[in-house]
C-alpha cells in the first residue's frame, strides 16, 4: 500500500510547541522536519469549517461558549494563542482553507479529523469533504479523513467515496476494528496507544490497512509500537518522537 503518513505525525499541529489547531502549530511541525499534521475540524454556528478540538471554545481560548452556537466572527474574534503562551497571543483559531493553504504551502500531508459537535455529524463531515474537493490540487495526494463519529465517516463515504478515510477507535478487539474499517470501506484504524496489540497489528495488516496510533509522547512507547508494526504514530512532540525512532 502506498505511504498514507509519514512515520511521525504532528497532533493538532505540534501541540507541544505551539497552540493546537492553529497555523502556528502547522508551522511548527514543518519547522522541526515533521511532514505532516492531524488537526480537528469542526462547523460554526454559521457553517463555516474551523480547526478546534473540544465542543466548547474555554480550554483553548480566552472565551467561553459551545462551538455550535458561535458565528465564525465570533470565533474569529477570539484569542487562541495567550492561553498556551504569551508569545503566541493574538493567534486566531483558523478556518480550515486557511490551515489548508497552509499545509499545501509547506508540503505537509494532513490527516483532517472529523470532529462534530454533538448532533452535527453528517454536516461537518458533507462540508468537509466539498472543502476538500474545492480546496485540494488535483496532482496533490488527498488528505487522510478520520472520525471517532461512525454518522462522520458514513456521510464522508457517501459523499466522497474516493477520499481515503481512517476508522478511528480508543478501545475494542481485533474483530471490533475489523468490522469498523470494512463498513466505512476504510483504508486504515487509528486507535489509542494503549489499545494496540501485536493482535490488533497482524490482524489490520493482513486485512491490507494501515495501522496509525495517537497519541504517543513516550519514545520507548514510540519504538515499541514501531517494532509492533504500527506504521505511523501521532504526537504533541512530533521531532522528539522521529529523533527516537531515528535513534532507537
Ligand atoms: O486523530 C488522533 C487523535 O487526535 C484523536 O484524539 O481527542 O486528540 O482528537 P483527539
Ligand atoms: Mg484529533
Amino acid at each position: 500500500m502506498a505511504l498514507l503518513m509519514p512515520q511521525v505525525v504532528g497532533h493538532r499541529g505540534a501541540a507541544a510547541h505551539a497552540p493546537e489547531n492553529t497555523l502556528a502549530g502547522i508551522r511548527a511541525a514543518a519547522a522541526s522536519g515533521i511532514g505532516a499534521v492531524e488537526v480537528d475540524v469542526k462547523l460554526t454556528a454559521d457553517d463555516a469549517l474551523v480547526l478546534i478540538h473540544d465542543d466548547r471554545v474555554d480550554r483553548t481560548t480566552d472565551g467561553s461558549g459551545a462551538v455550535r452556537a458561535m458565528t465564525l466572527a465570533q470565533l474569529r474574534a477570539l484569542d487562541a494563542g495567550a492561553w498556551f503562551a504569551p508569545a503566541f497571543a493574538g493567534t486566531p483559531i483558523p478556518t480550515l482553507a486557511e490551515a489548508v493553504a497552509e499545509i499545501l504551502r509547506l508540503g505537509l500531508r494532513v490527516n483532517l479529523e472529523i470532529k462534530p459537535c454533538p448532533g452535527r455529524e453528517r454536516e461537518t463531515a458533507r462540508a468537509t469533504v466539498a472543502a476538500v474537493g474545492e480546496l485540494w490540487p488535483d496532482d496533490i495526494p488527498p488528505p487522510l479523513l478520520s472520525s471517532f463519529a461512525e454518522a462522520s465517516l458514513a456521510a464522508a463515504q457517501e459523499a466522497a467515496p474516493g477520499l481515503p478515510r481512517a476508522v478511528l477507535m480508543d478501545e475494542g478487539t481485533p474483530q471490533d476494528w475489523l468490522a469498523a474499517t470494512q463498513t466505512f470501506d476504510a483504508v486504515a484504524m487509528h486507535g489509542a496507544a494503549r489499545s494496540w496489540t501485536a493482535t490488533h497489528v497482524t490482524a489490520i495488516k493482513a486485512a491490507g490497512l494501515a495501522c496509525g496510533t495517537y497519541t504517543v509522547n513516550d519514545p520507548d512507547q514510540a519504538i515499541a509500537l514501531r517494532r509492533m508494526g504500527v506504521d505511523y504514530l501521532v504526537s504533541d512532540d512530533p521531532a522528539k518522537i522521529a529523533a527516537a525512532l531515528s535513534a532507537g
